[in-house]
């Protein structure tokens, strides 16, 4: 929606040329469009690279011409991605139908980063330290529990954006983790799942930390008063189970309430949504896993990405052109699914994360405005490690109906010793992006024949160290709002699910 037309971005005449572009481009295999232009990969390729970890993305495998490519560079103007993006990190309440900003970015920015302007970084700073000051207590064995034990199993209970990106990243950095704690996720309201939990962990020795933005997701509150009864079960003196208990939560009067002590609630604030949160205390488990040096680095990477979505031109700025080539599938070529497919094991949280991320934000059928879209928004978004997918659905991916987009990731150096495991990994990320574009020819016989011409983003991470790993997420979050720009959705709100 264009706030001083009232139109829609369908109505705009970059909308109808990029229309029949994509009449034209439908003909076109990516066998023909690699053969005709020697220089396509390194033309549709783009890097990030600092100085603690960079990023490469290679889009040249996506059903895209020069002129397609031209036509959505230009649509990110029509749609003034620029001005919503100044607006973002200004701090500006975006969020109009809950009244928000949404201060992600703030929450990474050092003071002299791209959200500086939204003045919040030394409110960050001080709820980061206390965040710190309890991972130091823990870490040092200072944080003991009712019988004077120190706590070193974290049970973690929250759901949605309370659980995702943390557990995402926990396990993603698992290699960085603190030798003597153990991180536990609970999110779903489910007896098994919660009594799993415990039963592998000692309750003299447990810390339960209980995210939730509200305080009043029912999932949480469930399991939350379950882990409070079990933890007191297992104390000698009443009310002692508090010194076991941690909340996160925008919401400190509810959790003081249920019993928390006031010095045990950390704060998130109203304009973190909570798909977008992890770089704040909901990131807590994370801090405490890797120590406060490494979550320093992933709010650095993140930062990182910002800086780079702040100012690189659009035809150079990586969530631009993510963002581009999704709203390319959707309402140009009618894609309604995308893959993402981490060749990663640690990254192996990412397909949730995302989902939630992207369905969540940007699955919406009107406008900012209330008026209803005529076109399509934010696809389904799914996926798992690539290398097992191979062995279950990428047969749909190769030989079955209607388009699906799919994300290759992977981290080019591993923090392990070299294994003939990391090879395979490779080599099949490269063989599979390939044969999903080019296909083969096998015209012998139409069940082997697999026509190719099924676009892909690969993506290469340095390594995956706390550093790449802010970059990558911080890229689908702009990339995300790159879209709702386009689209001209609120993609901070979600009332669908409220
Ligand atoms: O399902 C809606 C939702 O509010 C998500 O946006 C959020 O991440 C999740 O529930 C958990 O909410 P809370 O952190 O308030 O418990």
């Amino acid at each position: 929606m264009n706030e001083t037309s009232g139109k829609t971005i369908d109505e705009s005449a970059v909308w109808k040329k990029l229309q029949a572009c994509a009449e034209r481009t439908r003909e076109l295999h990516l066998r023909e469009l690699f053969a005709i232009d020697p220089q396509r990969a390194k033309k549709f390729s783009c890097e990030l690279a600092c100085e603690h970890g960079g990023l490469f993305l290679d889009y040249s495998k996506n059903r895209i011409t020069d002129e397609a490519f031209g036509l959505l560079i230009e649509l990110a103007r029509e749609a003034d991605v620029a001005a919503w993006r100044e607006r973002l990190f200004r701090g500006e309440p975006l969020n109009e139908s809950e009244g928000r900003a949404a201060l992600h970015p703030a929450l990474r920015d050092d003071g002299a980063g791209p959200a500086a302007a939204a003045g919040y970084s030394d409110r960050a700073a001080t709820s980061r330290a206390r965040m710190y000051a309890v991972c130091a207590a823990l870490s040092a064995g200072r944080r003991r529990g009712a019988s004077g034990k120190p706590l070193r199993d974290l049970v973690c209970i929250g759901i949605g954006g309370s659980h995702l990106g943390p557990a995402l990243a926990c396990r993603a950095l698992a290699h960085l983790a603190h030798e003597d704690l153990r991180v536990f996720f609970v999110p779903g309201a489910d007896a098994q799942q919660l009594s799993r939990t415990l039963s592998a962990v000692d309750p003299e020795r447990t810390l339960v930390v209980v995210t939730s933005k509200s305080f009043t997701t029912q999932e949480t509150l469930v399991n939350a008063r379950l882990a409070k009864d079990w933890i007191a079960r297992h104390c000698a003196r009443e009310g002692a189970w508090q010194s076991h208990f941690l909340a996160i939560t925008a919401n400190p009067d509810a959790a003081m309430q249920f019993g928390v002590a006031a010095d045990d609630v950390l704060e998130v604030w109203e304009g973190i949504g909570g798909r977008f949160s992890l770089w704040s205390s909901v990131g807590f488990p994370l801090a405490a896993l890797i120590g406060p040096e490494h979550f320093d680095g992933l709010l650095a990477g993140a930062r990182a990405m910002d800086a780079h979505f702040a100012e690189a031109p659009p035809e150079a700025n990586l969530p631009t052109i993510l963002g581009l080539l999704d709203v390319w599938y959707v309402n140009f070529f009618g894609a309604a699914s995308r893959a993402v497919l981490p060749y990663d094991d640690a990254l192996g949280l990412l397909p949730e994360h995302l989902q939630q991320l992207e369905m969540e934000s940007n699955g919406k059928s009107v406008g900012r405005d209330g008026r209803a879209l005529p076109y399509a928004t934010a696809p389904v978004v799914w996926g798992k490690s690539g290398i097992e997918g191979q062995h279950a659905f990428f047969q749909q991916l190769h030989q079955g109906g209607g388009l699906v987009p799919a994300d290759f990731i992977i981290a080019a150096r591993k923090p392990h010793p070299a294994s003939p495991c990391d090879d395979m990994l490779r080599d099949n990320f490269l063989a599979q992006t390939r044969a999903l574009a080019f296909g083969d020819n096998d015209e012998g016989d139409p069940r082997r024949a697999n026509p190719g011409n099924r676009p892909s983003n690969a993506l290469v991470l340095d390594a995956l160290s706390p550093f790449t790993l802010g970059l990558l997420l911080a890229l689908y979050e702009h990339k995300v709002f790159v879209e709702a720009a386009i689209w001209g959705v609120n993609p901070f709100d979600q009332w669908g699910v409220e």
